[in-house]
């Protein structure tokens, strides 16, 4: 058995964001997000459920503080609500909105732990919907009045920033599949939401960088390597149009100032860009959205096996047996997470890495005194965790790891049926209980180090 060691300063976190834990929707002023809105529609949310109550994180904050205490995390990534720091989506802040995370900061700090805050982990106050939403230019200014207003209160104390989380999710789930918030199903809004999500990070990164002294300002991607399916030309096709749309639609506009020149072509002959054009993209666009940043967060749950589907679209298929998927249907594929990082260094050199999400949704059943037994997520974690270790060993920057999640919570979509938690959360008590898991992670931080089990 060896023991693998991280460097004396790898931060270990957890990671949680606003619409998934917090629930006080309508408390101290908050507006309502295109979440809640989305959660009324009529089989949106798989149990019919939705985030108002979610984890009462908006009351039990201080509670949740001493779970992280426990396990021994030396980071929290966390999220801002928009909807309840600025209700309107623009214009008036809540500043009982601003109190709550005022409070929250303060307590983190004072637990040594250190906070990470993403301002749009999805939940956009729903009065920015009647404009369109991500689609519309208009949202772009909105989105930076609210990082400026968040920055300027908590930038004194918070040095992490990042601007988006998983703005793939949000542009292509939430405009153009409909499964997530807004619901749309149109492909021709998917690209121009993407592009005024990135352009409002680029606009965003200087606000912050003038508010926030020493700031560390980011941006969280959901990264995936693609695999052909088979090793025909098809399936390899299929996996480089997947790469072209996932991962490279964000990663060139960010670190090179450009779309991908193939994947704009794929787009094209899907009928989503008229002869190729890009009318949304702006002069001076580029050049604002790949302002330069300090680190890159990624967020790694597995590789996507890739086969080519009617006019070789890309379709995930994965490679391994029904039963060893994860309730999500993702498989466990921890190399993955060292090829992607090691591809990411070697592509664009971003400055430093952290990753920023990674985790599984187990079935975990609880014993009648609501303790979970969760050996798989304990492997999950291990191999994970070795991944990264043998990235940094390749010369990967990369500073932290935040497990997805903290607790179980509000798994968009799917409601409460899908649990990710260190800590089991009871949805009719509230009560938190740490998984096995917790019980290694925590064992893991306190040594800096994983063992490889052998
Ligand atoms: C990511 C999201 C996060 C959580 C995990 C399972 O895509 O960023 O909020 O839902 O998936």
């Amino acid at each position: 058995m060896t023991m693998h060691r991280f460097p004396e300063d790898f931060l270990w976190g957890v990671a949680t964001s606003a619409q998934q834990i917090e629930g006080g929707r309508n408390a101290g002023g908050r507006g309502d997000s295109i979440w809640d809105w989305h959660a009324t529609q009529k089989g949106a949310i798989e149990d019919g459920s939705d985030p108002s109550r979610a984890c009462d994180h908006y009351n039990r904050w201080r509670e949740d503080i001493d779970l992280m205490s426990w396990l021994g995390a030396g980071a929290y990534r966390l999220s801002t609500s928009w909807s309840r720091i600025m209700p309107e989506g623009r214009g008036a802040v809540n500043e009982a909105g601003l109190d709550f995370y005022d409070k929250l900061v303060d307590a983190l700090l004072a637990a040594g732990i250190v906070p990470f805050i993403t301002l749009n982990h999805w939940d956009m106050p729903h009065a920015l919907l009647g404009e369109g939403g991500w689609a519309s230019r208009e949202t772009v200014a909105a989105f930076v009045e609210y990082a400026a207003a968040t920055t300027e209160r908590l930038g004194d104390r918070v040095r992490h920033w990042a601007t988006h989380n998983e703005p793939w999710c949000i542009a292509t789930l939430g405009y153009e599949e409909g499964h997530h918030a807004p619901g749309h199903t149109n492909p021709a809004e998917a690209l121009p939401a993407a592009h005024h999500l990135l352009l409002s990070h680029g606009l965003s990164v200087d606000v912050i960088r003038r508010n926030v002294p020493d700031a560390e300002v980011g941006i969280v991607l959901n990264t995936s390597p693609a695999w052909a399916h088979s090793d025909t030309d098809e399936d390899r096709e299929a996996a480089r149009r997947f790469d072209g749309l996932f991962n490279r639609w964000f990663l060139d506009p960010l670190f090179r100032g450009e779309y991908p020149a193939d994947a704009i072509e794929d787009r094209a002959r899907r009928g989503h860009l008229k002869g190729g054009a890009m009318p949304f993209v702006q002069e001076g666009d580029m050049g604002t959205i790949s302002t330069p940043i300090d680190y890159l967060g990624v967020n790694y749950y597995s590789r996507t096996a890739v086969k080519a589907g009617p006019n070789g679209d890309p379709i995930g298929a994965p490679l391994v047996p029904k039963e060893e998927l994860t309730e999500m249907g993702w498989e466990v594929f921890p190399g993955g997470l060292t090829v992607i990082l090691l591809r990411i260094v070697e592509d664009y050199g971003p400055k430093n890495i952290y990753v920023t999400e990674n985790g599984i949704a187990l079935p975990d059943q609880a014993d009648g005194s609501g303790r979970v037994s969760d050996p798989r997520r304990i492997a999950f974690l291990r191999s994970h965790l070795l991944a990264a270790h043998r990235a940094i060993e390749a010369g990967v920057p990369l500073r932290g790891y935040f497990h997805w999640s903290l607790m179980d919570n509000f798994e968009w979509g799917h409601g409460y049926t899908k649990t990710f938690g260190l800590f089991r959360v009871d949805f009719d008590t509230l009560e938190r209980t740490p998984k096995e898991s917790a019980h290694w992670y925590r064992d893991a931080i306190a040594a800096n180090a994983v063992s490889d089990g052998q």
